[in-house]
């Protein structure tokens, strides 16, 4: 008798979709990634075509970062830690806006291009004319060899391995540890973070793989927030700061292949408009961490509470405050605000997924999406 094997279904493992196994392996890709750079001993942080372009980044005025999606999120991140980090004023742009508005892009600019696949038709577009125009082009992408790999000034990969599922998670937190990596070498070459602060970001991001860990150990307590909420029609994500992007995501990984409306806001944007729309019917999911806005995030949950709205709550071991007035808490581990993004997405990624698997949907390849957008 012949034997049929079906390579996908060995790959996945003990995992029913490719998209829970790469969730699940964001422990490991985001060491990887952080492998051979990171020294924590040594205190030292090393990424070549950073180094050998060293003079380029330490006189940059400006960083220009194009991409699309998943990647510009991680941008909008980035644009955080650079600006923070580094001093130098950060833009973030769609790929498909900027290749056609003849962008303020010139000699001694420096534009970063993210691109998981590294073929996405707009972002590569892009990165030509940002050539064009005379730009230092640096690219973070995840597959070797990619268009986009082989058309930069430079670049670092993210070494996150082969993402199967349309929708992208482990891609995600390795681009986010490439650009803490970015900022804190260009910080640490133009002297705009100091040496105490320098180190203990090194160590904070040694811990990260391990805090990833433990934050996907809510997967059980999500399963069940889950089961209360697979036939709501809306959701709201809230973040602030460095974690309004994280909203970002967490939106558009629900909307991708649980096909629910999800929308992202700055939580204080919320009484400009979208505050609104809620009432008993709409969960708000809030990123309210200990470090950073936690004052202002309550009063936030405070403002929907009183609209009879559903909080679910991202917060850290230990809280008190939010634990009192939420109706759902996922407990996350205790990391520096500005690398909190590499943590408050897990919860994020497994409620999508928990969602989609409740209501039955092709987790891994969602209607009407590909992996890679190739064309227009
Ligand atoms: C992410 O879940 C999406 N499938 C999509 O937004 C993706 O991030 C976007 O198409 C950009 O792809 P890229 O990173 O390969 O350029």
């Amino acid at each position: 008798k012949q034997l049929k094997i079906n390579l996908k279904e060995i790959e996945k493992g003990k995992y029913k979709y490719f998209m829970l196994k790469e969730i699940y392996e964001q422990p490991k890709t985001i060491l990887d990634t952080l492998r051979g750079r990171l020294l924590i001993p040594e205190k030292i942080i090393y990424i070549d075509g950073i180094e050998s372009n060293k003079d380029i980044f330490i006189n940059a005025k400006c960083i220009t970062i194009v991409a699309c999606g998943t990647s510009w999120h991680a941008s909008l991140i980035g644009e955080y830690l650079l600006e923070e980090l580094t001093r130098i004023r950060v833009e973030v742009e769609y790929a498909s806006e900027f290749r056609y508005r003849n962008p303020i892009v010139g000699k001694k600019d420096i534009v970063i291009v993210i691109s998981q696949s590294g073929e996405t038709a707009d972002t590569l577009a892009a990165l030509k004319l940002a050539k064009k125009k005379g730009a230092f082009v640096f690219g973070i992408c995840n597959v070797v060899g990619s268009s986009i790999a082989r058309n930069v000034d430079a670049g670092a990969y993210t070494h996150a391995g082969p993402e199967i599922s349309v929708a992208s998670t482990k891609a995600f937190t390795a681009q986010i540890t490439v650009l803490v990596l970015l900022a804190l070498i260009i910080g640490k070459y133009r002297s705009t973070i100091n040496d105490r602060c320098y180190e203990f970001l090194c160590k904070e991001l040694g811990s990260i793989p391990g805090k990833v860990d433990y934050a996907l150990k809510t997967d059980d307590t999500i399963k069940k927030i889950s089961q209360v909420y697979h036939n709501a029609n809306h959701f709201l994500y809230l973040g602030r700061g460095i974690n309004f992007p994280v909203a970002l995501e967490g939106a558009l990984k629900l909307k991708e292949i649980s096909y629910i409306h999800a929308e992202g806001y700055p939580a204080a944007e919320m009484k400009h408009g979208p505050i609104a729309l809620v009432d008993e019917n709409m969960p708000v999911f809030v990123i309210a961490t200990k470090k950073g806005y936690y004052n202002k995030i309550i009063g936030n949950i405070q403002e929907i509470k009183a609209r009879k709205g559903k909080i679910i709550a991202i917060v850290n071991e230990g809280d008190i405050q939010v634990n009192m007035l939420a109706d759902h808490v996922i407990k996350i581990p205790n990391i520096s605000e500005i690398l909190s993004p590499l943590i408050t997405v897990i919860p994020l990624q497994l409620f999508a997924y928990q969602i989609a698997y409740i209501r039955g949907k092709n987790v891994d390849q969602p209607r009407n999406l590909a992996k890679s957008v190739t064309v227009e």
